[in-house]
């Protein structure tokens, strides 16, 4: 893209009103996370500090700390000579990035299930309410993290807490486009019904194997939907994730 282009590009997507200089580093993590998350800004695209200072009128100081932010969320990466870019829907790391989830939920959940009080437990049950009849992927993404960040929140452990929602902030953009292909709905709410009937009767090592089970699903629903892309179906299996990853 010429650099015209791109800057014509990012001012239809995040528009050139500037912000009032002390709240441009909320304002532009804001604007840059919303069309992160519902695709208007794909992945691989380069972000760089100077285009959005030009853009929002602002310094680069407060571009430089909104990227960063978004960097520690997992939605941008710096890559060598492109700077930030924003990153990739699937990690090649995703079995790994479960496998991780899968520690630190279970810990989140041991140190907050004896905590909980009934109004937890009804926020958590509004949740699966709500994704009953919720049809838009984007918000059962939303709900899905609602959910399980609830039975987390009580976890004194603060900065658990903090990995355990960079986690399943990661999952939550996945899921918002790959929902319906990965067929994964009516499971999770079989999932999501037993892990509150589990936590509400405060046992906490059957509500941990279940959670397990339940991002184990999720683990066979990324590699499944990996496998099928029909591009990739003739292709070795590495090289055609790495193809996958580069697009
Ligand atoms: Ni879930």
């Amino acid at each position: 893209m010429r650099r015209t282009e791109k800057e014509q590009f990012l001012r239809e997507i995040l528009g050139d009103e500037q912000p009032p200089a002390h709240l441009a580093r909320a304002v532009i993590e804001e604007k840059l996370r919303a069309a992160i998350l519902d695709g208007r800004l794909p992945s691989g695209i380069a972000l760089r500090q100077q285009e959005l200072a030009t853009l929002f009128g602002v310094s680069r100081m407060p571009v430089r700390e909104a990227l960063r932010q978004l960097e520690a969320q997992g939605l941008l990466r710096v890559e060598t000579h492109k700077g930030a870019v924003v990153a990739p829907l699937i990690n090649e790391d995703a079995t790994d990035a479960y496998a991780l989830r899968s520690l630190l939920e279970s810990e989140a959940l041991r140190q907050s299930i004896p905590l909980l009080t009934p109004d937890d437990i009804n926020l958590a049950r509004s949740y699966i309410d709500q994704l009953e009849s919720e049809t838009d992927y984007a918000k059962m993404g939303t709900l899905n993290r609602l959910f399980h960040m609830t039975l987390y929140s009580r976890a004194p452990n603060k900065r658990l807490l903090k990995l355990v929602e960079e986690g399943l902030n990661e999952e939550e953009r996945f899921l918002r486009f790959n929902l319906k292909s990965m067929g994964l709905g009516k499971l999770s709410q079989h999932d999501h019904l037993e892990l509150l009937q589990m936590a509400e009767a405060g046992a906490v090592e059957p509500t941990i194997n279940a959670l397990v089970h339940h991002l184990n699903r999720g683990v066979e629903a990324i590699n499944k939907y990996l496998i099928s892309r029909p591009a990739e179906v003739a292709r070795p299996a590495s090289a055609s994730r790495k193809r996958a990853l580069a697009r």
